[in-house]
């Protein structure tokens, strides 16, 4: 590949020289539409890394991960079984907002294989300095940046699998899949069976 964030990767390999370094990075074309690169954040030690997408509209102006409609759904399951999100590392696969008008909205857009892997040197930093025990990834852009591949949900959901990133990677869907669930049947489902997965997930961090 030709530029990449490993080319803007600091000496020192520490949480706080990582999102140092990762302020300037211009690792791929979206430094340049976004307001500002969105490290991940939380304690140094986490026993568990939470991997979303990219920031959203919210997340890109606020410069923090998950602190918008997606994040509140989230932090409520959470909540719901039991774990404590300030005990969390959040961060995404793309650290940058990738977007593209519509109106005078930004409409979200899924970043691509190309910039997944662009922006993978600083998830595995931040796995490697933080040492969790486990990944949960949020949604199928996370999980193409664990395995190292494109992967199918119904293949990798609520099971442990050993990844590249991590021994004990989780995968389950994104909380903003649940927001576009259309019809209330259907939408519980989905809602419950996104809780049952972090209630795996927390049963597993009390082990
Ligand atoms: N969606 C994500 O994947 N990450 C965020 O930080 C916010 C919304
Ligand atoms: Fe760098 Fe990632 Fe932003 Fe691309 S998306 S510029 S690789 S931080």
């Amino acid at each position: 590949m030709d530029t990449s964030a490993a080319d803007f990767l600091p000496a020192a390999r520490t949480l706080k020289a990582l999102r140092a370094a990762a302020a300037d990075c211009r690792g791929c074309p979206l430094y340049a539409r976004g307001t500002q690169t969105v490290f991940g954040e939380g304690p140094r030690r986490a026993a568990l890394v939470l991997v979303g997408e990219q920031p959203g509209d919210e997340e890109d102006r606020v410069g923090r991960p998950f602190v918008g409609p997606a994040g509140a759904v989230l932090a409520r399951v959470l909540e719901e079984v039991g774990i404590d999100r300030a005990a969390v590392y959040v961060t995404n696969a793309v650290k940058h907002f990738k977007w593209e008008p519509r109106g005078s909205r930004r409409l979200h857009k899924k970043p691509s294989a190309r910039e997944i892997a662009a922006c993978h040197p600083w998830l595995a930093e931040e796995v490697r300095a933080v040492r969790p025990r486990m990944v949960v990834c949020l949604g199928l852009t996370a999980a193409r940046a664990a395995f190292g591949r494109a992967v199918r949900l119904k293949d990798v959901r609520a099971q442990f699998t050993v990844t590249p990133l991590s021994a004990a990677t989780f995968v389950t869907t994104h909380p903003a899949a649940l927001l576009r669930v259309r019809g209330g049947e259907a939408r519980a489902q989905a809602h419950a069976q996104f809780r049952q997965d972090l209630a795996d997930v927390a049963a597993r961090l009390a082990q």
